[in-house]
């Protein structure tokens, strides 16, 4: 395919500088076995392989190449039957580079069902914003945690209620949640744990302090009551599927951010690791 629009994101961050230090026994001991990053695409099919059947040269496509990365290039091959949907509608490729965060919030919401309860800290982000809509798709009660300059974003996403962590600590709620998502990896279970119900769950995106969530999961994977997650994602094309339903839907769209041309992709980096994003940093490719 041909790509015209990418994004930079944590993935893209993480596997370049190595986050956590152990990810380099698969990314690459001293540096990146992957010479070209980028996991969101959204471009145009521009050749076929013999046996595919599904798509045509010239379908507008989106999707996400979790394995093989490859889409911050003028062109990326994917398997047809890999992570890869028509783009719905006349949604133009810059705003149809939705897939990773989205992906890696499904790791979480998908926990959830209708009526269940669920607190997001860090909704701000691109994981956190996908984690809103995905969770109202799923009929849960999202309350979102946000900064100041984030504060009217989590309503426009169908979020229930929005709290400020710059003037109300969420941590000493009374109410308790079914599941409580650390979509940013700014807190950690030892904090959020009176916010959970009996049965209810910690998720987190990161490590948490000390590593203590990857230890933590084990414990409680272990004892069977999974009360704290790292949400591995899975079923990366069936998930991309979905995500195209929802969108033609009207039930999920991206938040953006900054757009950077492919040749000032440096300066996106830089930008994505400064942790101040607000949604998707797009790469216009061609
Ligand atoms: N290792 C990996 O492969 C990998 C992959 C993807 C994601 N992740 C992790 O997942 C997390 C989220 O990634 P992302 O792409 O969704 O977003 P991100 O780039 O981490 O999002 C940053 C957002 O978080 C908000 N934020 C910053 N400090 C905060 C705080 N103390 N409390 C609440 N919000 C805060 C920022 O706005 P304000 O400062 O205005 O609040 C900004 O909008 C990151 O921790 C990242 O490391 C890891």
């Amino acid at each position: 395919m041909k790509v015209h629009a990418a994004t930079v994101n944590r993935t893209d961050t993480a596997t370049l500088r190595a986050h956590p230090f152990f990810a380099r026994a698969m990314t690459g001991l001293i540096r990146p076995k992957m010479r070209v990053l980028g996991m969101d695409f959204a471009g145009e099919i521009d050749l076929l392989g013999e046996d595919v059947c599904a798509f045509d040269v010239g379908d507008r496509v989106f999707g996400i190449s979790p394995d093989m990365f490859g889409a911050h290039a003028e062109y990326l091959c994917v398997p047809a039957d890999g992570a890869i949907a028509r783009i719905p509608g006349s949604l133009p490729y810059h705003q149809a580079v939705v897939g990773e965060g989205a992906w890696y919030a499904n790791g979480t919401t998908r926990l959830l069902s209708e009526g269940k309860s669920c607190l997001i800290y860090g909704a701000s982000g691109a994981i956190g914003t996908a984690a809103v809509q995905l969770a109202k798709a799923r009929g849960a009660h999202v309350v979102a945690v946000v900064g100041t300059r984030h504060i009217d974003l989590p309503g426009s996403l169908g979020a229930d209620r929005v709290v400020n962590y710059e003037i109300e600590d969420f941590t000493a709620f009374e109410e308790t949640f079914d599941l409580v998502f650390d979509a940013v990896g700014k807190t950690s279970f030892l904090k959020c744990r009176s916010l959970l119900t009996e049965d209810g769950v910690f998720s987190a995106t990161d490590l948490g302090p000390g590593w203590s969530n990857i230890f933590l999961g084990m414990f409680y994977g272990a004892t069977g009551t999974g009360r704290v997650r790292i949400p591995f994602p899975e079923d990366a094309p069936g998930f991309i599927q979905q995500l195209a339903g929802l969108m033609s839907q009207g039930k999920f769209h991206g938040v953006f951010d900054q757009r950077y041309p492919l040749d000032e992709i440096a300066e996106a980096f830089r930008y994505v690791e400064s942790g101040q994003k607000t949604g998707i940093v797009v790469v216009d490719v061609c």
